[in-house]
């Protein structure tokens, strides 16, 4: 019984053209767009799909703009998901809506889903890299490619209310087998899901935050260039940085975040820690620094 990753993101927004065109910027396939809804897929076939917010399709919401509204996760077999699904039906409504996937509400009050994860293959070229003798380029010139293409989501993040922030975070590793990555008192809880080697692909991040919000969601790049020209493109483009790029303490990932119109921030990030069954989770009561280095002095909300 495995839960593999993120499989898909649904958000309620205001405005619809502004949103289509950020995450055509990002760098995500767009499968269709029109006034009240647009569809886009990762490479490694996870769904982001908008509708406006008044849309009585969405699970309701706490907050008032436009937000994430519902998080699905990927299940690896149907039997799995049957199971998961009788078990979440104990103590929770839990609906079944088709080809959205088994909806039901976490411990905090989010809406998430579970459905069969729908996995696409999909490789992309290492980054050729020299250093010092280790020679894998050469007579070539290292000009990378400028278009950003994000292969994956590889995490969710809600900020949560300081109290009851591990309680939050019991209900995944009890009734979801999600794994614990690290944790801080000061900071919030870094999960995995069983199925997944990231560092983490979903966080309960508490350091300053008083009330429940989405608070980002983050697609992975192949290098440190894409990274670069990622963030670059979109600030060209009038999206705001928050945080970034920098390189953090937990996950150890660099990472570049903006304001996302559709809900929250949105993470460019890449050179994530894996872990596997022998790694031990670091407990702090004081968290490790924001980030290894960071350009200019913003550091994401809590
Ligand atoms: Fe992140």
């Amino acid at each position: 019984m495995t839960i593999k990753r993120v499989e898909g993101i649904r958000y309620g927004v205001e405005d619809m053209p502004e949103c289509i065109e950020f995450l055509e910027h990002w760098g995500l396939e767009k499968l269709e767009s029109g006034d009240t809804g647009a569809e886009f897929k990762t490479p490694e076939n996870q769904t982001i799909s908008l509708r406006l917010k008044t849309d009585p399709v969405l699970p309701p919401t706490n907050e008032d703009g436009p937000t994430a509204r519902e998080i699905t996760w990927g299940v690896d077999t149907k039997e799995a998901l049957n199971q998961l699904g009788r078990e979440l039906a104990t103590d929770r409504e839990v609906t079944d809506n088709g080809s959205e996937g088994l909806q039901t509400q976490d411990d905090s009050g989010n809406y998430f889903a579970l459905r069969l994860a729908d996995i696409k293959e999909d490789h992309q070229l290492e980054p050729q890299m020299n250093f010092h003798e280790r020679i894998t380029r050469t007579n070539e010139r290292h000009w990378p490619d400028e278009k950003v293409r994000p292969l994956r989501i590889g995490h969710v993040v809600y900020s949560l209310p300081e109290e009851g922030n591990w309680e939050a975070a019991q209900f995944y590793m009890d009734r979801l087998n999600f794994l614990l990555s690290d944790r801080s008192t000061d900071g919030g809880t870094f999960m995995r899901c069983d199925g997944s080697n990231f560092h983490h692909s979903l966080f309960l991040f508490h350091r300053q935050g008083t009330h429940r919000y989405f608070n980002h969601v983050a697609f992975e790049l192949n290098s440190f260039d894409q990274m670069m020209f990622g963030g670059t493109h979109m600030q060209a483009h009038g999206a705001v940085s928050v945080s970034g790029p920098g390189r953090h303490s937990l996950g150890s990932n660099w990472f570049w975040y903006f304001n996302n119109p559709c809900g929250g921030d949105i993470e460019y990030f890449a050179d994530m820690d894996r872990l596997d069954e022998n790694w031990e989770p670091g407990f702090w009561d004081e968290s490790p620094p924001y980030a290894r280095w960071l350009l200019g002095d913003d550091i994401l909300k809590g």
